[in-house]
């Protein structure tokens, strides 16, 4: 398939790309953190309201990118689930809106497979099969890559994503939204050992634990702990000290859990994706692991980590040039299953 624009706009980014064989041509992300950085948080009906203002504006910007009009358009995708219902049904519903007006196949792509093919994007010659690590805001997964399409779930969180884990830690360290890229900033500059935080394990009935399963919520509640305890004793809570050492204990846990699942199932890359693995101590200690167990290990650029279209519409091309395509009677979901 040719060229393919994609709109995204499952969250907080109004992202319009086009991409032709894996190359990226064009890539608007227009965020709207600060709109939603005053509530603490992404605000729902707020989040649809930003799409509806600068989607038109952002696909006219992603044609003009590229140097594009329609006729150059083989086909239009758009993230069809999962994410917040109003937000997810702007981007949807332009996209199916643009198919029909121009003719074009129509195709919905699930946001988490969007993430795995960022991968792509800066490593076109990677094939499955392969292990995605996705650690996003709202997802905390180990899946097992088997062909375009064909995915097994392998491993999961059973409470909060590790993006979520980095926003909540940073609101109560009082640090801001989106809590991740703060917290990463604030770790660098403090002693990674400095606490033993518990890294959160899932048991199992026999009295073992899951290999791949995360927890994050104990983690969670342990940094509140601290951070108490500096309170009622007044003194100045070490908020670097205690980014670093959470930052540390997510970062070790990612990795024990993804190189076990590779080494297990006999699988010699791992690809990581979503906004955290912007993260420089994943980054850090996954690479360290990899090159002691002799694994590969893809990050893509820290601008297809964060949600973007490019990574949407690449997944597309790949759906479209094997014939899939969706209706136009497509709706979205909150929540979906790879
Ligand atoms: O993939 P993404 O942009 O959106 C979702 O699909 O959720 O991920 C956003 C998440 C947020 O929770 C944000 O705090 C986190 O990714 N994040 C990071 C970093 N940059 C973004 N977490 C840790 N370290 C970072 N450098
Ligand atoms: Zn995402």
């Amino acid at each position: 398939m040719a060229s393919v624009l994609a709109i995204e706009t499952s969250c907080d980014e109004t992202a319009v790309a086009i991409v032709n064989n894996r190359q990226v041509i064009s890539n608007i992300v227009t965020s709207q953190i600060p709109v939603h950085s005053q509530y603490g948080g992404v605000v729902p009906e707020v989040a649809s309201r930003q799409h509806l203002e600068v989607i038109n504006i952002a696909i006219a910007q992603a044609l003009e990118q590229a140097r594009l009009d329609w006729q150059g358009i083989d086909g239009i995708a758009a993230t069809c689930a999962p994410g917040l219902v109003g937000a997810l049904l702007v981007g949807l519903t332009a996209a199916k809106t643009l198919a029909m007006v121009h003719n074009k196949p129509f195709l919905g792509v699930h946001h988490l497979e969007g993430h795995i093919y960022a991968n792509y994007l800066s490593e076109p010659s990677l094939k499955p099969p392969f292990l995605s690590l996705l650690v996003s805001g709202g997802h905390t997964s180990l899946i097992y890559v088997k062909d375009c399409g064909v995915y097994e779930t392998l491993g999961e969180t059973r409470d909060d994503a590790a993006g979520e884990a980095f926003d909540k830690v940073a609101r109560l360290l009082k640090l801001g939204y989106p809590g991740g890229p703060i917290i990463d900033k604030l770790a660098q500059q403090g002693n990674s050992q400095a606490f033993s935080l518990p890294e959160g394990k899932v048991s199992l009935p026999n009295g073992g634990y899951h290999p791949y399963d995360a927890s994050f919520s104990g983690l969670k509640t342990a940094v509140l702990r601290l951070v108490q305890q500096f309170e009622k004793q007044e003194q100045p809570v070490p908020i670097k000290d205690i980014a670093a050492s959470f930052q540390d204990t997510v970062a070790r846990s990612l990795t024990k859990r993804a190189i076990a699942c590779a080494i297990d199932y006999g699988l010699h890359t791992i690809a990581v994706g979503g906004g955290v693995a912007a993260n420089s101590g994943l980054r850090k200690h996954l690479q360290s692991a990899a090159t002691e167990y002799n694994l590969r290990v893809l990050f893509p650029p820290l601008k297809y980590c964060t949600d973007n279209a490019a990574m949407i519409a690449c997944a597309a091309s790949d759906h479209l040039s094997r014939g899939h395509t969706s209706p136009l009677t497509l709706g979205v979901h909150s929540r979906l299953g790879l």
